[in-house]
């Protein structure tokens, strides 16, 4: 379906289309498909739609996190051509008005780094891409990014949460204000910096948060343990200090990794073996976490009434290394049968659910991982502040 005229009603719509992908295959959909009920909503408005969003963390223009990519799929969720725009600058809002496409894609917003410097600026070029602005980006509603926080100083009352945004609201709202114990809190991924930070908000409400992937080995490494070369950056340490400092004063256990999976090659996969977390041989990689450590965060997780989990327990995408993510999921299966509310976030994870087979197996699938932590200390995030409801 195409449109002739420049003078259409234009929705800005930023949505979080930072999807896993692997060999520049898109491992997961779930962030696209609830992003679609806005648009669709939108389109019946006889509007043109320009879609914003970011994906990965790119360092200036990279090609492989291109969002160009997505156009297919995009088109065929909606059945509609969609119109790529390489880049944003102030020529990008004529080139928008003289398409006849219905719904635009900008170019990865992380290309340019205004976006995560709040520049207003860029978010004034942003904000005059639309009359109307719509966030329906839960992910990324956390970060005080252009696209999200200061854009929305360009729109007086035409800005509005999308329904994506509107029913993880309402979801983890009403979870939050009435948590069920024991509640136990799995974290791993390796977005170490930013989620040490967030778990503090954790402390004193959650019985128990066990801490695997790559968010393990500051810990590790912290407590005097040999990590080989398993990710870790020294600016790590003094958070991991000042969170575990916190953590002693708290009534909440902090549950580290006992054993771990390493190899001397992540792509041959060589030499695997599991090993004590804190004596991980020099030249290996810590990829998943060991059996013992399955086992002791099985034991953990069962009884619990609440779970919340956020990001793999390794390098899940790999089938070698999944075992551990995998055998966590059965055991929030088995806990969710028995009567627990489990929560599952991010991008990672819900990739990683899927591949397992286990989807429709937890009670609550969110599309925000980061931000959904965040949420639940501080529900007024820099994303979601001010915006109305659509209906
Ligand atoms: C996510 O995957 O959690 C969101 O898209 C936010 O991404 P970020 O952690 O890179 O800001």
């Amino acid at each position: 379906m195409t449109i002739n005229s420049s003078t259409i009603k234009k929705v800005l719509i930023r949505v979080d289309y930072n999807v896993p992908i692997q060999n520049d295959q898109i491992l997961d959909l779930t962030r696209i498909k609830a992003s679609i009920p806005t648009i669709n909503y939108f389109l019946k408005q006889e509007t043109k739609i320009i879609l914003m969003s970011h994906l990965g963390r790119p360092n200036g223009i990279q090609k492989q996190f291109s969002l160009k990519k997505l156009v297919p799929i995009i088109e065929s969720l909606l059945g509609l051509d969609v119109f790529f725009v390489p880049e944003i600058t102030n020529k990008t809002n004529s080139l928008i008005d003289s398409s006849t496409h219905r719904v635009i894609l900008l170019e990865n917003l992380r290309f340019y780094i205004e976006e995560k410097t709040n520049d207003l600026k860029f978010s004034k070029i942003l904000s005059s891409l639309g009359h109307i602005y719509v966030n329906d980006a839960f992910g990324v509603s956390h970060r005080n990014h252009a696209s999200v926080s200061s854009i929305t100083k360009f729109f007086k009352n035409k800005k509005y949460k999308g329904f994506l945004l509107e029913s993880e609201i309402k979801t983890l709202k009403n979870l939050k204000e009435a948590p069920r114990h024991p509640y136990t809190i799995v974290v791993g991924g390796s977005k170490i910096g930013s989620k040490i930070h967030i778990l503090k908000n954790f402390l004193n409400i959650a019985d128990n948060i066990l801490i695997g992937g790559g968010m393990a080995f500051p810990f590790i490494k912290y407590n005097g343990g040999q990590i080989g070369r398993s990710i870790c950056s020294e600016s790590e340490l003094s958070v991991v200090e000042s969170f575990l400092k916190q953590a002693n004063k708290s009534n909440t256990k902090i549950i580290l990794p006992i054993d771990c999976i390493v190899t001397d090659d992540i792509t041959q996969k060589t030499n695997q073996r599991a090993v004590d977390i804190r004596l991980i041989p020099e030249g290996y990689f810590g990829v998943d976490i060991g059996p013992k450590t399955v086992q002791f965060f099985c034991r953990r997780i069962k009884g619990s009434k609440l779970i919340v989990w956020n990001g793999p327990m390794g390098i899940s995408e790999i089938k070698d290394f999944s075992n551990g993510s995998k055998k966590i999921s059965e055991s929030i299966i088995k806990e969710t049968k028995k009567g627990a509310y489990s929560v599952i976030g991010g991008g990672d994870t819900i990739s990683d659910i899927s591949r397992f087979g286990f989807k429709n197996q937890f009670s609550y699938i969110s599309t925000g991982g980061g931000a959904m932590l965040e949420f639940f200390k501080n529900e007024d995030l820099p994303g979601t502040k001010g915006l109305r409801l659509i209906r």
